[in-house]
């Protein structure tokens, strides 16, 4: 399963505000189209977010049309901060235009249109990585997982937030193919609902066998010995392993500390951020009121109550047993194991 494709000019799209109940796709041809619907969370998930940036500033220059070597370069950095202007917590975006953008400039000898090709072809590498980069993680998560553990999950940190295979889920999936008989708890993940309508669709398209329980939830499965992990992904670590994930992940940390449990953080390189110290310098995007007044378009508060829906929280890293990474298993204190890492790249 796969959230996105580009062909030709065009990215295709999932609508994952529409899923499960119904598959629809979307045919992007404009970078601006590709910006709005990151915002709108057609497409959502760090690493999901960042490849469909990229993709969406192949369409925006292929739309470029100069000689001018000053024209094109001003108009690909309009669109690379369109492309960043969209969701301000997930460094995976960052990241992504950043590298698509460097690529060009590395490129800036070669004729307009060869830069061009250069920039598709490295948002096809981001692409294909990113799923590559999942199975590392997945094999090196699989290690940590004991046969019939019931793993608990928060938001979707799957194929539909990937290019494939998943973050957090890739570790259950290969846990799953490694025949662990694992079980998993999916909180539904209010407001928008990831947990309910994305994780239990993916793993029960895969055949995982997967529990939905409510966020408030966790904590009673926690102390009545149900849960033997947590995994989850993120959208941005700082270099001293503090972790921006959907909001309620802190809540999950906390939780699984009072009651013994291991919580284990899954993501690739690219959400680590190396230019800030800790989980204070991330920015938590704050989203549509709605999104918490009302499920859908079913209002179910008060109309003019006074609301806060902050999409992200930070989980401090004294709460965290480890970071999968594709290049390891990362553990505390992790300023010294996330500063080797960096040395290694
Ligand atoms: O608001 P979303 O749905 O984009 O948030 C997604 C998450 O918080 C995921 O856990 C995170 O991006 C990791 S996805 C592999």
């Amino acid at each position: 399963m796969r959230p996105l494709y580009y062909e030709d000019g065009v990215l295709k799209l999932i609508d994952q505000t529409k899923l499960p109940a119904n598959t629809v796709w979307h045919e992007l041809k404009s970078y601006e189209q590709v910006a709005k619907a990151i915002k709108d969370m057609i497409v959502r998930g760090a690493p999901a977010i960042g490849v469909s940036a990229a993709y969406g500033i192949v369409i925006g220059v292929n739309g470029i049309v100069t000689d001018d070597k000053d024209v094109f370069f001003k108009e690909l950095n309009n669109i690379a901060d369109v492309m960043k202007n969209t969701r301000p917590t997930a460094v995976n975006l960052f990241w992504a235009v950043d590298r698509i953008v460097e690529k060009a400039y590395q490129n800036k000898d070669k004729s307009i249109d060869e830069i061009k090709k250069e920039v598709l072809r490295e948002a096809q590498i981001m692409d294909q990585e990113d799923v590559e980069n999942n199975r590392k993680i997945g094999e090196f998560g699989n290690s940590l997982i004991k046969p019939k553990d019931t793993i608990l999950t928060h938001c979707n940190a799957g194929s539909l937030a990937t290019c494939g295979y998943g973050t957090a889920l890739s570790v259950i999936r290969a846990a799953h193919e490694a025949g662990k008989e694992i079980n998993v708890f999916a909180n539904e993940t209010r407001p928008y609902l990831q947990g309910a309508r994305l994780t239990a669709y993916e793993l029960m398209q895969d055949g995982i066998p997967v529990t939905l329980i409510c966020d408030n939830m966790a904590g009673y499965f926690m102390h009545k010995g149900e849960i033997n992990c947590c995994i989850v992904g993120a959208d941005r670590i700082a270099s001293n392993g503090d972790t921006a994930n959907k909001i309620g992940t802190y809540t999950i940390a906390v939780l699984a500390m009072e009651n013994n449990i291991p919580f284990y953080v899954a993501a690739p390189v690219s959400t680590i951020d190396f230019g800030i110290a800790t989980g204070d310098e991330i920015i938590i995007e704050e989203r549509n009121h709605k999104e918490v007044t009302h499920i859908r378009e079913i209002q179910l508060a008060p109309e003019g109550v006074n609301v806060k829906n902050p999409a992200f929280d930070v989980t401090p890293n004294h709460y965290i047993t480890a970071i999968i990474t594709e290049m390891g298993i990362l553990y505390p204190p992790f300023s010294e194991s996330i500063k080797s890492l960096k040395e290694s790249l």
